[in-house]
């Protein structure tokens, strides 16, 4: 066996940050913000795409120190190790190659040996096919009625990437447009109130079911699918599965044995992990389904666009590779234990909880499932902190939640995301500003509350009463970044998803840690298999609960009464 790594932390390059810790204690935004040199510095664009991080307590100091870390964490060569399709995932064995989902036609990226762009664009093809045909009614049900409308079953990686790019496409007028006359909706939790509310209004004659699962094994899916096909079979018949059923899987024997026939299944590969995997027929399939092929198109070369800007462009310049280092900085030295996604965008509602994967809940996906380790990929115990507590709400909507908390409180990074455009423009005569104005001036004016704060000093010029300044003083300091968009199309969506898997790659990369692999979800999952058999054999036999401490004992007794 190799022998381990040695950690980051024991570089010199981390002790060089360590020791720089205390340079940035003495400093405060307030004064870092006055130099507009370092400011120019901190801006990056790309294809009009605007990064501002000089709200980040970092100097160009820090910056060099950070690149230093780049190099010493072997960034280069681990990046190049992804797109070569080598075993970055060691845990597992498997190569790490979302970039291939979304890569042109001719390029070439191989996995074991072999080119995988050919195989990717074929299941791209037959889900155009697919979709073409039912999208024009061509493809009908067990009724000969079309199919328009769609239920994705799915959880996970197989959900909240798909759920985010359909809730920001929903608006964009292009997208809506392709998507007249349809409906599209996601089932992922296996409470039977999320299927009741998914086929709630609608008809099995005129749905299709799409079940996605990378395993094919994952208990909720595979009795959300059970559930819904047996909606369709009591309704229509048992041989309208084959009109009304299809599945995206790794796992197409299983596929089969659901009673979906494979030639209706949709491939995608081992080397896709879950939460990466909204560019394959995960995402692709449910997407095109709703808005057609061609947009779905545009989504993947906008991801396309940033896989090839954070391959090719030096690290100074790389919009993931900043993005990633700050927040290295900001978790490991600053002791920054949470990040805040605060899109200035409903449309991006589903884009906080796609990130968090790594918590389940929705973007934090991406990041906490990614992230949440606890010793470095060769299983040393690490001795700082990885990954972040990612939440966020849209604004203006968070404003009136827990930015109390963010601006007063505890100190969290936050992430602003803005657009330039509205993809729905109102402008209401009389008023000042159209409302897209209305809710960037919170985009553009929260950042500068959150860095420079407001003194007693000032507090006591406004007159304020001597017994409310320490309640209305707000400390400042405090680091965010801002991403400000040109529009929110489809290619710009597929940009978003992308810098971001690519931030949470280059932390992973700088932990030195297996980014991905996620089996902190399965230890919960065990317990809940003993748990199921105690309740089948209560409920079937009588039998009291066993085997179980006193708290889930009495709990369950309580539950089977
Ligand atoms: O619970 C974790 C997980 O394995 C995710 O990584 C994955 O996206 C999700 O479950 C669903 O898995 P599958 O696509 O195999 O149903």
């Amino acid at each position: 066996m190799a022998s381990p790594t040695a950690l980051i932390s024991e570089t010199q390059a981390w002790k060089d940050l360590k020791g720089h810790v205390e340079d940035i204690n003495k400093t405060h935004l307030r004064d870092l913000m006055s130099d507009a040199h370092r400011c120019e510095s901190m801006m990056l664009e790309f294809e009009g795409l605007l990064l501002d991080y000089s709200r980040q307590r970092a100097t160009v100091e820090t910056m060099d120190k950070l690149l230093n870390l780049a190099k010493a964490a072997q960034l280069p060569e681990k990046i190049s190790r992804m797109f070569n399709g080598e075993h970055i995932n060691s845990t597992e064995n498997r190569s790490v190659l979302h970039v291939a989902l979304r890569a042109p036609k001719d390029a070439v990226i191989k996995a074991d040996g072999k080119n995988v762009v050919p195989e990717v664009w074929n299941v791209l093809d037959k889900i155009k096919d697919f979709s073409d045909k039912i999208r024009s009614g061509s493809w009908v049900g067990a009724t000969g009625k079309p199919l328009k409308d769609v239920i994705a079953i799915g959880i996970g990686g197989s959900f909240l990437g798909p759920l985010f790019v359909h809730t920001a496409l929903q608006t964009d007028p292009e997208s809506a447009e392709c998507a007249k006359g349809r409906q599209l909706r996601f089932l992922a939790n296996i409470d039977p109130v999320d299927v009741a509310r998914n086929i709630s209004g609608l008809n099995p004659e005129t749905t299709l079911v799409v079940v996605v699962s990378k395993t094919f094994t994952t208990a909720e899916t595979m009795l959300n699918a059970r559930t819904l096909r047996n909606w369709i079979t009591t309704a229509l018949g048992a041989p309208a599965v084959a009109k009304h059923m299809v599945a995206v899987s790794t796992n197409l024997a299983l596929v089969e044995k659901l009673g979906i026939d494979p030639n209706n299944a949709f491939a995608f590969w081992d080397w896709v992990g879950g939460r990466y995997s909204v560019c394959s027929a995960v995402g692709v399939l449910p997407l095109s389904l709703q808005y057609g092929f061609s947009v779905v198109e545009k989504f993947l070369k906008g991801a396309s666009s940033i896989d090839q800007h954070f391959q090719s462009t030096p690290f100074e310049k790389n919009i993931p590779v900043i993005l990633g280092l700050l927040s290295v900085w900001n978790v490991s030295f600053l002791g920054y234990p949470a990040r805040a996604i605060l899109p200035y965008s409903q449309a991006l509602e589903k884009f906080a909880p796609h990130i968090q994967q790594a918590c389940e809940l929705s973007l934090s996906f991406v990041s906490m499932e990614s992230n949440g380790k606890g010793v470095s990929i060769d299983g040393l115990p690490l001795p700082f902190e990885t990954g972040e507590i990612d939440f966020g709400e849209p604004g203006t909507n968070g404003q009136h939640s827990f930015y109390q908390l963010i601006h007063q409180g505890r100190v969290i990074p936050c992430d602003f995301i803005g657009t330039v455009k509205s993809q729905q423009p109102v402008y209401l005569e009389g008023e000042v500003v159209s409302n897209h104005d209305e809710l960037m001036s919170n985009f553009f004016a929260q950042p500068d509350a959150l860095a420079y704060g407001k003194t007693p000093e000032q507090l006591q010029k406004e007159n304020v009463s001597e017994n409310l300044i320490p309640h209305k003083t707000f400390s400042g300091n405090r680091p965010s970044l801002s991403l400000l968009l040109p529009e929110l199309s489809a290619y710009n969506v597929g940009q978003l998803l992308a810098i971001y898997e690519h931030r949470v790659a280059v932390q992973g990369f700088v932990w030195g840690i297996n980014s991905f692999d996620q089996w902190g979800v399965e230890l919960g999952k065990v317990l809940a298999t003993q748990v199921r058999k105690q309740l089948h054999s209560s409920r079937t036999q009588g039998a009291a609960p066993e085997g179980f401490n006193y708290s889930t004992t009495t709990l369950l007794k309580r539950y089977l009464e």
